[in-house]
């Protein structure tokens, strides 16, 4: 019950994760939890939840607290362009760390159902720069899976945490589990989004990134990760240890609408 449009949502791969995942997790991890298709999916009961994004995971976190005002504050927004690039541009106005936690979550959650395609992208000055995206009945306020989301959030043991990767995976215990859905590797530079935030994330951050797989391999943790099915991301994860599953998946989202289509994907995991 996915409640954000999410770039490389894992909603078409769900049905491929799922029979891969561990059957027996202590704790789950997702350092790269974006809209959190596979965490809100399996809905685990002690979980620690990442992101770089801050204010995703302000979103996370008002969802969980102040779900009640969320609601209230979401059915105030406009759907017509000229409303839209107002809220859009005030990341780019003194003023935007004054807005309360409630007044954020609500604009990335307008946002984000109704810009172009859910593209959260930002500039490399960290502003947000999708266009409108016209649509002409956006489901801005989707109370049931808020309050459900909410619910789950605060029965449940979640952390949620805002930084890099490598530090939610500091105190990682044995039992654990991690799935990694970072941003992909480009299957053609030209088609190249790495935009989620500031810096992007390269070939050296792919490397780092397989050198903390292979340090939770190390330690007897399990991990899954999704990536694209290139030819780097094939040589990274060659492993005795790793298995590589390919996968047909469909891209919701390419910069180059004409290039939209099949996109193959894989799977890789350090268990059997
Ligand atoms: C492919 S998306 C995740 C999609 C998500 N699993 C879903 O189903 O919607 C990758 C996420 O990684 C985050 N990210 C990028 N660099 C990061 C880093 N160094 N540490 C943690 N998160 C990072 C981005 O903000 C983005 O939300």
């Amino acid at each position: 019950m996915p409640f954000l449009k999410w770039v490389g949502g894992k909603r078409q791969l769900m049905t491929e994760i799922e029979p891969l995942l561990p059957t027996r997790i202590s704790t789950y991890y997702e350092p790269f939890v974006g809209g959190g298709a596979v965490f809100l999916h399996t809905q685990p009961k002690k979980a620690v939840i990442n992101d770089y994004n801050s204010e995703l995971i302000n979103v996370y976190e008002t969802i969980r607290d102040n779900v009640d005002a969320l609601i209230a504050h979401l059915a105030i927004h406009e759907n017509n362009s000229e409303y839209f690039y107002q809220i859009r541009a005030l990341d780019r106005r003194e003023g935007f760390n004054e807005l309360s936690k409630v007044e954020r979550a609500s604009r990335v959650i307008y946002l984000n159902k109704t810009c172009f395609n859910g593209l959260y992208r930002v500039n490399s000055s960290g502003e947000f720069n999708t266009p409108f995206g016209r649509y002409k009945n956006p489901n801005i306020i989707n109370e049931t899976v808020l309050r459900a989301v909410s619910n789950y959030l605060q029965k449940n043991d979640i952390k949620l945490l805002n930084g890099d990767y490598q530090d939610a995976l500091k105190n990682i215990r044995k039992g654990s589990f991690v799935y990694f859905d970072p941003p992909y590797d480009p299957v053609s530079k030209s088609s190249n989004f790495t935009g989620y935030v500031q810096g992007g994330f390269d070939d050296k951050e792919q490397e780092r990134l397989r050198d903390t797989c292979v340090k939770l391999n190390e330690k007897g943790i399990n991990f899954l990760l999704s990536n694209s099915a290139t030819e780097l991301m094939k040589d990274l994860y060659s492993h005795k240890d790793f298995q590589i599953i390919e996968v047909g998946a469909t891209r919701h989202i390419n910069s180059v609408g004409s290039k939209r289509g099949e996109v193959k994907e894989i799977l890789v995991r350090n268990y059997g």
